[in-house]
C-alpha cells in the first residue's frame, strides 16, 4: 500500500533538491535540457499514474529523480542503477516517505532502462514516461528499436494515433573490442596515474577526476586518506571495465574495498583468488586486496598489480599507505595479502536479479 497522500509537499521538496542539482550544471544548455527532460518525464509519469489508478505524486517524484545521477555527474552509464543509488539517501533522509514508498521510487528509477522485462506499475510508468517525453518533445525523433513496442503500446493506451520512425541500428563497435586485453590496459592506466604522485586534495585536478563518480557533497572529506578503492574504480572504468557505483543490493559502494571483495566473489563473477590456490600467481592487471595492512580491519586496502615475482609484487596504488598520495612501489608477496581479483577480459556488467534497495 502506498502511504496516505495529504499534500504535494513531498513533490515540492524533491523539486527543491532537483533544482539545487540543476544549478550545479555549469553549461546552461545542458542545464536546460536536463530540466526539460526531468520535468517532462515527471509530468508524463503523473498523467500515466492517474490514468492507471496509481498515485500521481509518487510517480511524479520518481520521474523527477529518475536521471539524477546522470545530470549531477555527467556520467551516462547505468542511469538507472546509479541514479537509484544517488537518490537512496536523499529520499531516506528527507523523512517524508515510508519504506514501501522509498522502495517504489527507487525501483522505478533502477529499472528505467530495462525494456526487456515488465515490472510493477511504477517501474512501467517511468519507462513509458521516458519514451513519451522522448517522442513528444520531437515527434520526428527516431525511436530506439527497443522502445518501439513500448511507445506503440502506450500511445494505443492513450488512444493517440502517432507515427514514428525507428532508429536505424548501427553495428556497435563493442563487438570488435571483445578480444581486447582490458586487464593489461588497466595496469597501463594505473601505472601512468599512480606514477603521477596524485595528491588526495580537491585542489588536485586528477584527484577530482577520481572522485567525480561519487555524488555526495562531502566526497572529498569522505575519501580523504581513503581513496585506494576509488582509484581502482576510476582505473577500471578507464580500462573499459564498467560498473555502477554500487553493485545492486551490495553492502558497499565501489569507493570501498569491501565492495570489490563482495563483487568478485559473486556466483556470476568468481574473480577472487588466493595466492597459490590452484596454481594462481599474481599477474599484471590483477587487483590486490590486502588484509589488516594498515589497520585491524580485514580487507583494508587495495591496489593494482603491475608485475610479480617469487617474493614481491609491484603495485600501483592511489593513496599509498593511507598517506594521501598515489605511488608505484614493491610490497612483499607473503605479507598481509588477502587475495587477488582477476577480472575476465570479456566481463560485462549485467544484473538480472531483483533489486531491493533497503
Ligand atoms: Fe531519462
Amino acid at each position: 500500500m502506498i502511504g496516505e497522500r495529504t499534500t504535494n509537499k513531498r513533490l515540492e521538496s524533491i523539486k527543491v533538491i532537483v533544482h539545487e542539482m540543476l544549478l550545479s550544471i555549469d553549461c546552461m544548455v545542458n542545464r536546460q535540457e536536463a530540466a526539460v527532460h526531468l520535468y517532462g518525464v515527471s509530468t508524463f509519469a503523473s498523467m500515466l499514474a492517474m490514468k492507471r489508478g496509481q498515485n500521481p505524486e509518487l510517480a511524479a517524484i520518481a520521474g523527477m529523480l529518475h536521471d539524477y545521477y546522470v545530470f549531477k555527474t555527467g556520467i551516462n552509464e547505468f542511469p538507472g542503477p546509479n541514479s537509484a543509488e544517488a537518490v537512496r539517501p536523499i529520499i531516506r533522509d528527507i523523512g517524508m516517505f515510508t519504506e514501501e514508498e522509498q522502495r517504489t521510487v527507487l525501483r522505478s528509477i533502477f529499472y528505467q532502462g530495462d525494456g526487456s522485462r515488465s515490472h510493477g506499475p511504477y517501474e512501467e510508468i517511468v519507462k513509458d514516461a521516458n519514451v513519451l517525453q522522448l517522442y513528444f518533445q520531437n515527434t520526428s525523433y527516431r525511436i530506439p528499436g527497443i522502445d518501439v513496442n513500448r511507445l506503440r503500446n502506450v500511445l494505443g493506451e492513450l488512444e493517440i494515433v502517432g507515427e514514428f520512425k525507428e532508429e536505424i541500428n548501427i553495428e556497435k563497435e563493442t563487438k570488435l573490442q571483445l578480444n581486447e586485453d582490458k586487464r593489461r590496459k588497466l595496469a597501463d592506466i594505473a601505472e601512468v596515474l599512480a606514477g603521477q604522485d596524485i595528491i588526495g586534495v580537491p585542489g588536485d585536478e586528477r584527484f577530482r577526476e577520481i572522485c567525480k563518480y561519487w555524488p555526495d557533497a562531502s566526497i572529498y572529506k569522505v575519501l580523504k586518506n581513503s581513496w585506494c578503492a576509488a582509484f581502482v574504480y576510476h582505473s577500471c572504468r578507464q580500462a573499459g571495465f564498467l560498473l555502477p557505483i554500487r553493485y545492486p543490493n551490495g553492502i558497499h559502494r565501489f569507493a570501498g574495498v569491501g565492495a570489490w571483495l563482495e563483487w568478485a566473489q559473486l556466483p556470476e563473477t568468481g574473480f577472487f583468488h588466493h595466492d597459490e590456490q590452484n596454481g594462481f600467481t599474481p599477474q599484471r592487471g590483477d587487483i590486490v586486496i590486502y588484509d589488516k595492512l594498515l589497520s585491524d580491519h580485514s580487507h583494508d586496502h587495495i591496489g593494482i598489480v603491475l608485475s610479480g615475482n617469487e617474493k614481491e609484487i609491484l603495485v600501483a596504488e592511489g593513496n599509498r599507505d593511507n598517506k594521501n598520495y598515489s605511488s608505484i612501489f614493491h610490497r612483499e608477496r607473503r605479507h598481509r595479502i588477502l587475495g587477488y581479483i582477476r577480472i575476465d577480459n570479456s566481463y560485462q556488467y549485467h544484473f538480472s536479479g531483483d533489486y531491493n534497495p533497503l
